[in-house]
């Protein structure tokens, strides 16, 4: 199927080729005012302006959109998510409310444990249901490709169950996905004294499982004081790694203990939160030696009532920012990437195009799926973002909260 998309006011992240935007790259937004858009078969074939479509298409495609006044945008890639979840945790958002730290609730039985007791009673099918319609609302704010960790299992059973349900996630959603194994979210209750038995269950029982059903496609480890070491970090991304799972991994969110180096060492695809950084650990992101990807969280920083990562001086210091919601029932309980977005230029001070960038194309990075998705380019999938009539870019996150999307196309298919 052909789809002519015509009178685009401002047709956004144009690029002829695409690679990770590190520093300040992330700044450039490559635009054309008043453009057209062409797109076969769910790739985008073709673009420009439109006073060249004439003379590129002689013979217009009977499927036409009018786009006036539209913005069209590359789909947001929400490179960190946990949408395979059971139940909610709104009382212990209350008992924060309170004065209870997410550390002391962690610490009393509440938090990953609770969320891990309440999915291990929970059915394939119903965890299944209420993922699906996670993912659908998400796409209809804009995301159009999205990586899930499971980590709420913490069974051999558990685990197993949501990374089925993410592989079944990926055969029926139009979206893209990636699936990424957390079983080392925290330690469950039998473990607490017992790290090594824990472990030797991760990579043991869990992995061969994981890679003989191709179950994953990264390890992430929780490494956090209280969670997992900077060791036990490694340990687990060496087992995970030798089955062909890179490291994703969660650092650095309450405390700095070592998970950057680790990272850097174990060369991981991306390390994510960065709220708790030393300057060391700013320019061991940012010195280019690390090919890999800072991914920020703000709206889990934002729900906790913690400080905000330092993205500002990471982009200074030439860090490749991406931007993700972390949709999860404990610190993020939001898959809404206009709300990053916002929040990143108001909170973080990262300029409409910085943000953009950093939940478009860097977010297609940090899934390995920059080739696909991310920028309008030709080749790429038409996972696009029509807003409402808008004066500019910057109107997106400055107007937060309000929705300003008025369709979204996925694989050249609204949904
Ligand atoms: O990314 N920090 C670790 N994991 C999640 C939260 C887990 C939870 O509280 O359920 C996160 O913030
Ligand atoms: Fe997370």
């Amino acid at each position: 199927m052909t789809t002519l998309v015509t009178n685009i006011a401002q047709l956004i992240n144009t690029r002829t080729q695409s690679h990770v935007l590190r520093g300040s790259e992330l700044a450039e937004m490559p635009v054309i005012k008043n453009a057209f858009l062409l797109i076969e078969d769910g790739i985008v074939a073709d673009y420009g302006n439109m006073d060249d479509l004439l003379s590129k298409l002689p013979r217009l495609p009977e499927n036409n959109i009018d786009a006036s006044g539209q913005f069209v945008l590359p789909c947001w890639c929400d490179s960190h998510t946990h949408i395979v979840f059971a139940g909610a945790r709104e009382a212990e958002f209350t008992d924060r409310i309170r004065g209870l730290t997410y550390a002391d609730i962690a610490a009393k039985g509440g938090g990953i444990l609770n969320s891990a007791k309440k999915l291990n009673e929970a059915n394939e099918e119903l965890l299944f249901k209420q993922a699906w319609e996670r993912l659908e609302a998400m796409a209809k704010l804009g995301t159009g490709a999205i990586e899930i960790k499971s980590g709420y299992g913490l069974t051999v059973e558990g685990e197993l169950k949501i990374l089925r349900v993410i592989k079944k996630l990926k055969q029926q959603s139009p979206l893209t996905i990636k699936a990424t194994f957390l079983g080392a979210h925290t330690y469950p209750v039998q473990f607490k004294e017992n790290h090594e038995g824990y472990i030797d269950l991760l990579i043991n029982e869990m992995l061969p499982v994981i890679a003989a059903e191709k179950l994953a496609d990264y390890i992430d480890v929780f490494c956090e004081t209280g969670f997992f070491s900077r060791e036990e970090t490694t340990a687990i991304c060496n087992a995970a790694m030798r089955y062909g799972l890179k490291p994703k991994l969660h650092v650095n969110q309450l405390n700095s203990i070592g998970g950057i180096e680790a990272g850097i060492q174990l060369n991981a695809l991306s390390l994510d939160h960065l709220e708790t950084l030393t300057d060391a650990d700013i320019s061991k992101l940012s010195d280019g030696k690390w090919q890999g990807i800072s991914t920020l969280l703000p709206t889990a920083a934002f729900f906790l009532g913690m400080h905000y990562p330092p993205a500002r001086k990471l982009i200074d210091a030439g860090a490749a920012l991406a931007l993700a919601t972390d949709y999860n029932p404990g610190s993020s309980p939001s898959g809404n990437m206009n709300l990053v977005v916002a929040m990143s230029c108001i909170q973080m001070k990262m300029l409409p195009e910085e943000a953009i960038n950093a939940a478009t194309i860097n977010g297609a990075y940090a899934m390995e799926c920059g080739d696909q998705l991310g920028s309008i380019t030709i080749g790429k999938k038409a996972n696009l973002i029509f807003t409402k009539p808008i004066p500019s870019l910057a109107y997106l996150p400055y107007s937060f909260g309000t929705n300003l999307i008025d369709k979204v196309m996925i694989n050249g298919r609204f949904v």
